[in-house]
């Protein structure tokens, strides 16, 4: 007899409307993948996103698609081989190519998945994959931000940009953040330097000759960072490609990155997490059933950190 086992899931392009709590087949693991009992997944703004068709051409999903692209958990079976074993507690952001994890089990690559933050409970364990993976992509890898440098983090109180903020911090670089008043006391507990309402001040009027801009935003915010870097400076954005014709005017490099999952990242940001450097942000814990409800909120753009699914007790 089949296993069945709740998730969350969408069967077309129809919206939050469409997402649907249902009983569903446990899933398999193949011979490169441990299976996950989920205990918490975090919610992130690609969840909503996906159920309007973001990015169909390229990520060609099947349907149905259960959604939840990062979550902690136990390790429910694992091959021989595996470095991981049953019981181990775990966290990951999985592939956005395949199926996602707002659900009670997931078969995830075994590459993707590292050892939770001791430190950590799975609620706050869910916050960090996401966030951390893609900031560091972004900001270390991409943009080779070094200590002493200055960077422009935009979306600084959000589900990445509190991150990105936290790293820049342990690296060592001097801070600019944008957020709206209520989330400045929040983003200075962080370690940004400064921090620019956007809703009030031009934040261009503000940083010049930054090295780095991270850009969780895009838009009319991506044009006007062109004006705060010095020559020679990066523009790293994860939210839409910059122009390659302003960025060869002013000088300066710009380029939009997609996270890739990294199980051996992860695992050195767990330790930067239980030395202190990293903490989590919860804006709200709902729970599985109430998935609907969290993309909703998701969807209003002003997270403050991460959103959470808890899934099993
Ligand atoms: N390419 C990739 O691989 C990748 C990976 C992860 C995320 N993303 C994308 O990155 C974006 C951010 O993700 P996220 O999880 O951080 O989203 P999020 O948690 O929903 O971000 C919400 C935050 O954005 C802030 N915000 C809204 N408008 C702003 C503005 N004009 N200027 C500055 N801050 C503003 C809000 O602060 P206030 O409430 O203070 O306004 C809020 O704290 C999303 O579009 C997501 O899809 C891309």
């Amino acid at each position: 007899m089949t296993q069945t086992m709740k998730a969350v899931r969408i069967h077309a392009y129809d919206g939050i409307d469409g997402v649907r709590y249902e009983d569903v087949p446990r899933p398999k693991h193949a011979e490169n993948q441990v299976l996950i009992r989920v205990r918490t997944a975090g919610v992130n703004p690609i969840d909503w996103m996906f159920t309007e068709g973001y990015g169909k051409e390229i990520f060609k999903h099947q349907f149905p698609l259960t959604l939840g692209w990062e979550l902690a958990g136990t390790i429910e079976e694992a091959a021989d081989t595996s470095s991981f074993k049953a019981g181990d507690e775990v966290f990951t952001y999985t592939t956005l190519m395949g199926q996602g994890g707002d659900a009670e089990f997931a078969a995830v690559d075994e590459s993707a998945v590292a050892l939770k933050p001791a430190s950590l409970d799975f609620i706050n364990a869910a916050t960090i994959p996401v966030g951390t993976l893609t900031a560091w992509q972004a900001i270390f890898d991409t943009a080779n931000l070094q200590a002493g440098q200055t960077i422009l983090i935009h979306g600084a109180a959000g589900g990445v940009g509190s991150l990105a903020v936290q790293l820049a911090k342990w690296k060592g670089a001097r801070i600019y953040a944008t957020a709206s008043e209520r989330n400045h006391d929040f983003v200075s507990s962080l370690g940004a330097t400064e921090v620019i309402d956007y809703t009030k001040t031009k934040f261009e009027d503000t940083v010049k000759d930054a090295d780095v801009v991270f850009d969780t935003i895009g838009g009319d915010t991506q044009e006007r960072s062109f004006d705060t870097l010095k020559k020679g400076g990066f523009l790293v954005s994860v939210v839409s490609p910059p122009s390659e014709e302003k960025a060869t005017e002013r000088g300066v490099r710009a380029t939009m990155i997609a996270v890739e999952p990294n199980g051996e990242r992860l695992a050195e940001i767990a330790r930067l997490v239980d030395e202190g450097h990293l903490k989590p942000n919860v804006e709200t814990v709902l729970s599985l059933a109430e998935a609907k409800r969290a993309f909703e909120m998701s969807r209003g753009g002003h997270t403050r950190g991460k959103i959470v699914l808890q899934v099993g007790a």
